[in-house]
């Protein structure tokens, strides 16, 4: 009775997540036009279309193929829509936005009708990689979305705005009420000592398992992301060219790249105490030489995030356990707000040990390579997480306004070349000493 009871809860609770999940993706694609839905406006990244044709492949090839043993739906769509299935730039060829929704809901259709008779306990698992599979791709059309409007201001000669998507747009944001008593260099002593990194839970994806005890000696980490402001002085002093903040292949990656500014920049100084975002690894090492300091290593990050010290235990958010929602206001997350938010914006979000703005906002560089922890076992897939293990990504964390719940976690892991700077990226730093400031 009590397993029939928990096994109709889990069922309940996956319907509901797929549903509020599509929603949203959806939200994204209203009023567009067909052009916006072909473009590319990087080759690196599939067309803003693709993904949502890419998301219900995803979800037939698992839920329907290989769970339910159903034929493919759409053998047409395979090559296309199939993560290796074609390289990223010949993924033009698109059905147009109406088949696309058709195929997208009759899949979902089939998918729900699976959901009702699923042995649920024992695919619970899938499941819930698919929903955060589609949380995924919600982030990455965001930021397509966004370097098509960089693109756009480029033509029109005009600078690149903080564009406002708010999806609420009445939500209150929650303003640290003494605002000029923040003091955005300060750094948090993390005492030496054990902590737990990783996840074992239903949701923890492949590379998040198994979770383990970590020793680490004592280090500092900045209470705040850095700022737009600090970035700022960065670039006046001369950063970009200066070859003694950068290492020997950031410098090279400077000359070929020939940047000056952050991809997502705004010289409109109200923007100050927003977090620095659009830059790629090597910007944020150079900073980080610049003012003395490094970049944190992942296991660093995730202490200063989650541990709790006085209680001995791991928390799921850096607030505790509960997730956020509209309502909670300790994170900048889900395209609630449509922006990022100053790195003072959600006291109630701080970690045990104080950090600001661990989850949301802006996702952060680590310093880390991004490799297997021990025991590691791909699911569903190898090039889900394991073909990555090349010493050539670096481990993001902590999530940007714009990634979705499913997706947003002190353990979860993110990763990229670090040459990348179109995602919702930027950084904080560390120092094994005490840094002056
Ligand atoms: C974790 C964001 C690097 O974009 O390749 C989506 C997520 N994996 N579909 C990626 C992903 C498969 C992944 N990142
Ligand atoms: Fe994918």
């Amino acid at each position: 009775m009590i397993s029939k009871l928990s096994k109709s809860n889990i069922k309940e609770a996956i319907y509901q997540a797929l549903g509020e999940c599509r929603l949203k993706t959806m939200v994204l694609f209203e009023g567009m036009d067909e052009t916006t839905f072909r473009s590319q406006p990087h080759p690196d990244f599939s067309p803003v279309g693709w993904h949502l044709g890419h998301i219900a492949y995803t979800e037939s090839l698992w839920l329907l193929e290989h769970s339910a043993n159903l034929p493919c739906l759409f053998p047409q769509y395979r090559k296309l829509f199939a993560a290796d299935g074609l390289p990223k730039s010949e993924r033009v060829q698109l059905p147009n936005l109406e088949e696309t929704y058709d195929y997208l809901n009759i899949v979902r259709g089939k998918v729900l009708e699976c959901l009702e008779i699923a042995d649920i306990e024992q695919q619970e698992r899938l499941w819930r990689f698919l929903i955060q599979h589609e949380s995924q791709h919600f982030e990455i059309i965001s930021f397509v979305l966004e370097l098509i409007n960089i693109q756009k201001s480029k033509v029109n000669n005009q600078e690149w705005q903080f564009l406002d998507y708010s999806i609420t747009p009445s939500l209150p944001l929650a303003i640290a009420p003494q605002k000029t008593l923040h003091n955005f260099e300060e750094m948090i002593q993390i005492p030496a000592g054990e902590f737990e990194q990783g996840n074992d839970s239903i949701d923890a994806l492949d590379n998040e398992r198994f979770a383990s005890k970590v020793y680490l000696d004592t280090y500092y980490i900045d209470r705040y992301p850095v700022t737009c402001g600090q970035y700022h002085s960065f670039i006046e002093a001369g950063g970009y060219q200066d070859p003694r903040w950068w290492s020997k292949v950031g410098w090279q990656w400077l000359q070929t790249e020939q940047v000056t500014q952050p991809l997502y920049w705004s010289s409109n100084r109200v923007w100050d105490d927003h977090p620095v975002y659009g830059v790629s690894w090597y910007e944020a090492e150079a900073y980080s030489r610049f003012v003395g300091k490094r970049l944190p290593t992942e296991a660093e990050w995730e202490k200063a995030a989650s541990w709790d010290v006085k209680a001995n235990r791991r928390r799921t958010f850096p607030w505790g356990d509960a997730a956020p929602t509209a309502q909670s206001q300790n994170c900048n997350c889900d395209r609630l707000i449509g922006k990022t938010t100053p790195v003072n914006a959600y006291p109630a979000g701080q970690s045990a040990y104080g950090l600001y703005d661990t989850l949301g906002n802006v996702w952060e560089w680590t310093a880390s390579w991004f490799s297997g922890y021990k025991g590691f076992q791909s699911y569903p897939y190898i090039g889900y997480s394991q073909v990555y293990f090349d010493q050539k990504h670096r481990v993001l964390k902590g999530g940007s306004w714009a990634t979705r719940p499913w997706a947003l976690r002190s353990s979860f892991r993110n990763w990229y070349h670090p040459s990348v700077r179109q995602i919702f990226a930027g950084f904080r730093c560390a120092s094994s000493t005490i840094v002056e400031c």
